[in-house]
């Protein structure tokens, strides 16, 4: 066939809509088949011919790039080419870029007489989005019906792990070794069970803000570049996007921070809460609730200079008491309490006592930043069932620039007698400790970076519910690690982790 030929087959959506109708005036039967297609293999060829059969005419859709949900690095092949591959088999007659990130809409724009789909989707369960059911009803609705093909089932994200450096290489030995001992429908089950559990959160409010300036030159007067302004972005940072993270994964997610009278930010702030969080504000009189303000390079996101509206003092004793009181009601009502202490003066030495004698699982993280260096470190919590720290954290609070990092994450949990232990290493992924697993390394999945900020946040909210559910410490952190590669991709707290994209994510990894 031409290349021609190739392209005479690719129509819009709306294309074949109009030639659909010719068809169906002269009783052909028309076949639909959907699906991502990145890197089409002989699975999917048989898949195709075995759908030709069934009818006359075969129209097949694939996922547009912005749907395709199979963690960074997906898909490898890009829309067009992907569409170009299916239409120069000699079975389909028609292809076309989805518009929408399911099929639903197209069949219902379509009205196919069937819906094939391969075998893989004849358990209704195993498909984490659960696109399948409402694409089910979307063709019984327009007279239609959904068949199986039997061919046996292969896999592109298989092939692609194991043959297209989809994953930086040590991932790739990590996750052929750990697909073994865990199924990825069994890890999704796993992400379902965490509906059972109802968490705190407590730690400080943070607005991060990014003022996208683009650099014009050097000032004729000063030592300086001068930037040209182009725009403002406000995210929900701190203790809000922990919140964010695990809102969509617990049953539940009761939220205790602190605001300033000065520059709320309230209404921004109760926007941002995903449902499913209850907040509680305690407001600290005439401060500002803390607002990291970047100036930043749109172009590499480079960070040129921040500034901080912060007063971080230990809290007033009123607020502290009546912080206290509120804590010592809720606090045995949460199956987790997760503490992300900034060190921003929420959080001083009769709280840290109260939350390490009453929450039921208490997963911490005390952050070393640029306010408090130094000052606040891990060790200011006498005890903790899960501690997730970075690496300079874990090197700072034991006075320990050099020693082994092995050692210092069993000085950790032995002090502090956590059930669960990790040290976070930026683009050397994560080492997780625990008495019944040892110790389990695992590498970064994803070597896009586009924002780092938050990442260890997004790694410690969803892994310590996996903590917290009993998972152990490796799944804890193979998912932590999941959460962090997802996280580096998008800038600052712009996007949440969301449980479907997570599912898909750790689905596709263990293939
Ligand atoms: N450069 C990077 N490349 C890939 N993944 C990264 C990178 N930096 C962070 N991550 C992911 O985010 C997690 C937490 O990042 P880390 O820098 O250790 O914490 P923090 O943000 O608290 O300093 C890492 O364990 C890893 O999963
Ligand atoms: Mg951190």
């Amino acid at each position: 066939m031409s290349a021609n030929g190739i392209h005479g087959k690719i129509k819009s959506i709306g294309e074949l809509s109009s030639l659909l109708k010719g068809a169906k005036k002269a009783r052909k039967t028309v076949v639909l088949c959907h699906g991502v297609f990145d890197l089409l293999h002989p699975g999917h060829i048989r898949h195709l011919f075995a759908a030709k059969r069934q009818g006359d005419l075969l129209i097949v859709t694939v996922t547009r790039d912005e749907f395709v949900n199979k963690g960074p690095g997906r898909p490898v092949f890009n829309q067009n080419l992907r569409a170009e591959s299916i239409a120069a088999l000699g079975c389909v007659d028609f292809v076309a870029v989805n518009d929408w990130p399911t099929a639903k809409e197209t069949i219902l724009r379509l009205k196919p007489d069937l819906y094939v789909k391969g075998q893989d989707y004849r358990d209704r369960k195993k498909d984490v989005t659960k696109g399948i059911r409402s694409e089910e009803s979307a063709i019984r609705s327009v007279g239609g019906r959904i068949v199986f093909t039997e061919e046996p089932m292969m896999s592109s994200s298989r092939l692609l792990n194991e043959h297209f450096g989809v994953y930086p290489p040590a991932a790739r030995d990590f996750l052929a070794k750990f697909s073994r001992g865990h199924a990825g429908d069994a890890m999704v089950s796993k992400l379902d069970g965490l509906k059972s559990l109802k968490v705190l959160a407590v730690g400080e409010a943070i607005v991060d803000e990014y003022h996208y300036c683009q650099a014009m030159g050097k000032s004729p007067k000063e030592t300086i570049v001068s930037t040209r302004f182009v725009e403002e972005e406000r995210f929900a940072g701190g203790i809000l996007a922990a919140a964010n993270h695990m809102a969509g994964f617990a049953g539940g997610v009761h939220l205790v921070t602190c605001l300033g009278t000065e520059n709320s930010r309230e209404g921004f702030i109760r926007e941002r809460l995903k449902p499913g969080i209850r907040p509680k504000f305690f407001l600290r009189k005439g401060a500002s609730t803390i607002i990291k303000r970047r100036f930043v390079d749109p172009a590499f996101l480079t960070k040129m200079f921040e500034v901080s509206y912060i007063d971080d003092k230990d809290l007033p004793r009123d607020l502290e008491d009546r912080m206290l009181e509120h804590l010592e009601r809720e606090l045995p009502k949460h199956d987790l309490v997760l503490v992300i202490d900034y060190g921003h003066g929420m959080i001083g030495p009769r709280t840290v006592d109260l939350l390490c004698r009453k929450a039921k699982y208490l997963a911490v993280n005390s952050q070393t930043n640029s306010a408090n260096m130094g000052y606040n470190v891990i060790t200011k919590y006498p005890r903790a069932d899960y501690v997730c720290i970075d690496e300079p954290e874990i090197r700072l609070a034991l006075r320990d620039r050099f020693g082994d990092i092995q050692d210092l994450a069993r000085q950790v949990s032995k002090r502090m007698k956590t059930d669960i232990t990790v040290v976070t290493r930026g683009h050397r992924g994560a080492l997780a400790f625990s008495k019944d697993k040892g110790f389990v390394s695992i590498p970064v999945f994803s070597q896009t970076v586009v924002d780092r900020t938050g990442a260890g946040d997004a790694f410690l909210s969803v892994s310590a519910l996996c903590a917290a559910a009993g998972y152990g410490a490796d799944v804890a952190a193979f998912v932590g690690n999941a959460a962090g590669a997802m996280k580096v991709g998008t800038v600052c707290n712009r996007t949440a982790i969301e449980p479907v994209a997570l599912a898909k994510y750790v689905t596709a990894m263990l293939k």
